[in-house]
């Protein structure tokens, strides 16, 4: 049966990467049967503009109904004075909470030929291979009460609520040990639970989850610390499971270690394996429209929708070695980019990747 794909672009170079990552699912779909039809739609500031708000219905229908969705990026200068219900991030952030996508896989891999475009010594992150499981409906990101309010005095006071439920931390574990499963069996819990009550519920229920996965290791860690030990010794992780916000902000720290964030793809899933894939980095208003973005992050993102969504694993295979394989031509966008590489721009890193892909 074909399977629907809703491409969401957004702002920025989103558009740019999600070109060439749409070149890629053709190619599948041409050269290799895959049984798949693609509709775009806008979100973020560009369905802003067009529609007045960054998560049309039309755009949350079309991703409702279908079987994965292909995201790019969402934000950028122009919208940054409108309220926050209306700015760009509220789409992303309403198509996450909408769909139920509460379980956000961020691998951070390092390929051996970017080991000299990483910022750590090669010695600190060669075979790096870790997989942050960030919860991702949850938290701070979407806990009420929330706003800005005008105190007695007449100042002005913001709040935010961090919150949890237990089923909303169960599940999130549940994630976090089946793919432990799936590797070398380590979870390691990343919280604040000497200081916030919410996070010392969430490690007495991971603890607790833990039991049904006796071949599994658990550990905990205080976030503080866990931002330390990514940048110390990163490689004594496996699955690192984390809050919304602790996972954002560790992903980001993580994505370096790999010599760049335009490297790192992400699936969020629902509790039925449907999924959005997106890389984990921004819309990059700095560089957008200069065809210079690196599209690999988002073209392993189809990758991990093949895997995941549409059971497809051969032909995502075939995808991770083709990225590998075009590394190894020594092909760089300027991001991961080191002397004796050659660089190229967002299109010939796309076009170099489905040539790959016919070749393998
Ligand atoms: C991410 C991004 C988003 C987030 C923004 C764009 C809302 O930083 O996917 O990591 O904070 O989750
Ligand atoms: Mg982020």
């Amino acid at each position: 049966m074909t399977k629907k794909i809703a491409v969401l672009p957004g702002d920025g170079i989103g558009t740019e990467i999600v070109a060439e990552a749409v070149k890629v699912l053709e190619s599948l779909r041409q050269d290799f049967s895959l049984a798949i039809e693609m509709e775009h739609a806008l979100v973020g500031g560009a369905a802003y503009d067009a529609h007045q708000h960054p998560l049309p219905p039309q755009t949350l229908a079309l991703a409702k109904q279908a079987d994965a969705v292909l995201l790019g990026a969402v934000g950028g200068h122009k919208w940054e004075t409108l309220e926050i219900a209306l700015r760009p991030e509220k789409g992303l952030l309403g198509l996450r909470s909408e769909l139920g996508l509460f379980s956000n896989l961020r691998p951070a891999i390092l390929y051996p030929q970017l080991a000299a475009a990483s910022s750590l010594k090669p010695e600190i992150v060669s075979g790096l291979d870790i997989m942050i499981v960030r919860e991702l409906t949850g938290d701070i990101y979407f806990g009420k009460p929330r706003g800005v309010r005008v105190l007695d005095n007449g100042e002005r006071e913001g709040f935010n609520t961090m919150v949890y439920r237990e089923s909303e931390i169960e599940r999130i574990g549940r994630s976090a040990f089946a793919a432990a499963l799936r590797r070398d069996r380590r979870v390691c819990s990343v919280d604040k639970a000497n200081v916030l009550e919410c996070t010392e519920l969430w490690r007495e229920v991971m603890t607790r989850v833990a039991k049904d996965y006796p071949q599994v290791t658990l550990s905990h860690m205080y976030v503080d610390n866990a931002a330390m030990q990514l940048v110390r010794a990163p490689k004594q992780f496996d699955v690192m499971v984390t809050g919304n916000m602790f996972g954002d902000i560790l992903s980001d720290c993580a994505a370096m270690l790999t010599g760049s964030i335009g490297m790192l793809p992400s699936a969020s899933l629902d509790a039925n394996g449907k999924g959005m894939y997106e890389p984990i980095h921004g819309s990059a208003p700095d560089i957008a429209g200069k065809g210079i973005a690196n599209p690999l992050a988002t073209i392993l993102s189809v990758a991990m929708m093949l895997r995941y969504s549409l059971d497809e694993p051969a032909l995502a295979t075939r995808i991770e070695i083709a990225v590998n394989t075009v590394l190894d031509q020594g092909l760089r966008t300027g991001d991961i980019y080191t002397p004796g590489t050659k660089k190229v721009g967002t299109a010939q890193m796309g076009d170099a990747v489905v040539q790959a892909l016919r070749n393998i």
